[in-house]
Order: structure tokens, then sequence, then C-alpha cells
């Protein structure tokens, strides 16, 4: 059995990611830590408690960093939605966390279950980072770090150079990637190539008929509208499904190269940029090419 933590700003993608991992019976999910990011962290904490009752499951969820470490936060609630689940009328208020902070539960974690515990990571890097300043030693005890962030070669989803969760709190993202810790990141790039859902795709996750996969499309209403207005079609990109089912089977990936990877501190145009070094210690995976079929066969597994 694998043991994940799951760290996440809960927006509509998170949403699928997360019920992908819940719905999984070989997984155990010690914990989902919230993030501020696609919404403010209360929103995204609900919105993680109501994916764990969707699914049936008592898997704690903790509240953690409501803002980035140095900037303020900014959120994306014109792409999610006002409440980050697509506006479609969910109960997404009321539910209670576990008590503790989101900190302290990464940290303890990573010592309750010594290099046995998996880290999946798919908002901006906050929570992580403040738990690696807080304890260096967890680095060498996390088996393995998934990160949704970045692009490696792009154009970014938020400005040409930067992907949203690095470009929201690039400090976090810096100390994460230059901690030594070995990671696998998927970014903005494998995203668009591999993991977008046009009309044909929707359609065909919807045929699956399952409360999940309903679950997964319906809250899709904002972003496929605002990707209508933008660019006239529906066509969306599901990020941190693509990271969650590279998590679960890493065979997805095709081919990768490793690389030390820096992130623009700038206040300027190339805020959160990745920057790709050859030197140092190559401790990112980037993915440069993977299966679109074997990701939408796992997505489609998932939701069962
Ligand atoms: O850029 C995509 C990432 O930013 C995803 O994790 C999405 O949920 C947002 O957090
Ligand atoms: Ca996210």
């Amino acid at each position: 059995m694998r043991n994940f933590l799951i760290d996440t700003d809960t927006g509509s993608d998170d949403a699928v990611a997360l019920a992908m991992a819940l719905n999984n019976s070989n997984i155990n999910i010690e914990a989902i830590t919230v993030v501020a990011g696609n919404i403010p962290v209360e929103q995204g904490l609900q919105n993680a408690l109501y994916t764990v009752d969707l699914c049936n499951k008592k898997t704690p969820v903790y509240l953690g960093e409501d803002k980035p470490l140095k900037r303020p936060l900014k959120t994306s609630e014109f792409f999610h939605g006002q409440d980050g689940l697509g506006d479609i009328g969910l109960d997404l208020k009321g539910r209670k966390a576990r008590d503790g902070n989101a900190i302290d539960i990464i940290i303890d974690k990573v010592y309750q279950f010594e290099n046995n515990l998996e880290i999946i990571a798919i908002g901006p890097l906050t929570n992580l980072a403040l738990a690696i300043k807080r304890d260096p030693k967890i680095i060498s005890k996390i088996k393995n770090c998934f990160i949704m962030g970045g692009t490696a070669f792009g154009p970014g989803n938020i400005t040409p150079f930067s992907e949203f969760n690095f470009w929201v709190d690039p400090e976090a993202a810096e100390i994460v990637l230059q901690s030594g810790m070995e990671i696998t990141l998927i970014d903005w790039d494998a995203t668009k190539k591999y993991a977008w859902f046009d009309s044909n795709t929707i359609k065909s996750i919807n045929n699956l008929n399952t409360p999940l996969s309903k679950f997964s499309m319906d809250i899709q209403n904002n972003p496929k509208k605002y990707k209508k207005k933008k660019y006239g079609n529906e066509m969306i990109e599901l990020a941190d499904p693509l990271a969650m089912a590279i998590a679960l089977d890493p065979s997805i990936i095709i081919k990768s190269k490793k690389y030390n990877v820096n992130i623009d501190l700038s206040n300027k145009e190339r805020r959160g940029e990745n920057i790709l070094n050859e030197e140092g210690k190559k401790n990112t995976t980037v993915i440069l090419k993977a299966s679109r079929k074997k990701f939408l066969d796992i997505f489609k597994k998932s939701l069962k």
C-alpha cells in the first residue's frame, strides 16, 4: 500500500485529482493539506472536505497557509469560479477541518512514514516550503515528490513565462526545487500536450456515467465558459489530474530529463519562470514525452 500526502489549492482540476486518489483502493491518503492559490484557503478547505465526503472517505484535511511566503495572494476565481468548483451550486460550506496545522502535519507524517511517504503537490508550494524551512531533515525522508507546476519551455498559462502555481509563490517554488529533494515535475508544457479535454474527450468521460465522472466534468463549467469566451472553444486542460495519474503510474512518462531548476524571483514579467540548469544537483525530472492514452485510461479507471 502506498502512502500519499496531497497538498492542494482545491480548484476545479485539483478536486478531480483528489477524487482519482481517494477512489483508488491501492493508495492510503494519510492527509490532505490545503494551501491558498486558486481560491482563498478557507474555500479550498471546504472544497477538499466536500470531495472527501463525495468519495465516502474519512481522510483528514488540514488548513494550511493563507498567503504566499512574501507576496500578496493572487487567486483565480476568474477561471475556477467564485467557489472554485465551477459555481454549479454544490454545498461547499460548513465542513470541519481536522485540528492541526498543515505544516506540522507534513513534518509529522514524513517522520511517521519515514521514506515511505509520497507527496503530491498540486497548488502553490507555500506549505511544503515552510515545512522544509522549519525542518530541513524531512528532505531526505520523503520517498517521492510529484509537483504540478512551472513551464520548462513555455509559454505559461498566467504569463508567457510562468505557470500559475509557481507564479503565485515563486519563493516557495525556489525553496522546494532547490531543496535537493528528488522531484518529478509535471509542468504546463506536459499538461497542454497530454491532458487536454475537448468536447469528444469530455463526452467520453461523461459516458462512464458514474457519480465521480459526472462530478469531474460538471465542475469544469467555469473553465469551459472562460475558454469559450477567450479562445472560442471549450477545450480545457486538467493539470492536476495529469500529475495525479503520473503519481499513480509513473510509466505514463515516456521520456524525461533531469535538471537543476531555479525560479525567477523578480517582480517583473519573468516572475515565476523556470530556469533550467544542467550544472549543479539535477534533482528535478522534467517530462519531455508522456502517453496520453495511458493518462486517459488511468483517468477513466480512477473515476469508475
Ligand atoms: O497552472 C495550473 C495549476 O494552477 C493547477 O494546479 C491549477 O489547479 C492551479 O492551481
Ligand atoms: Ca491546483
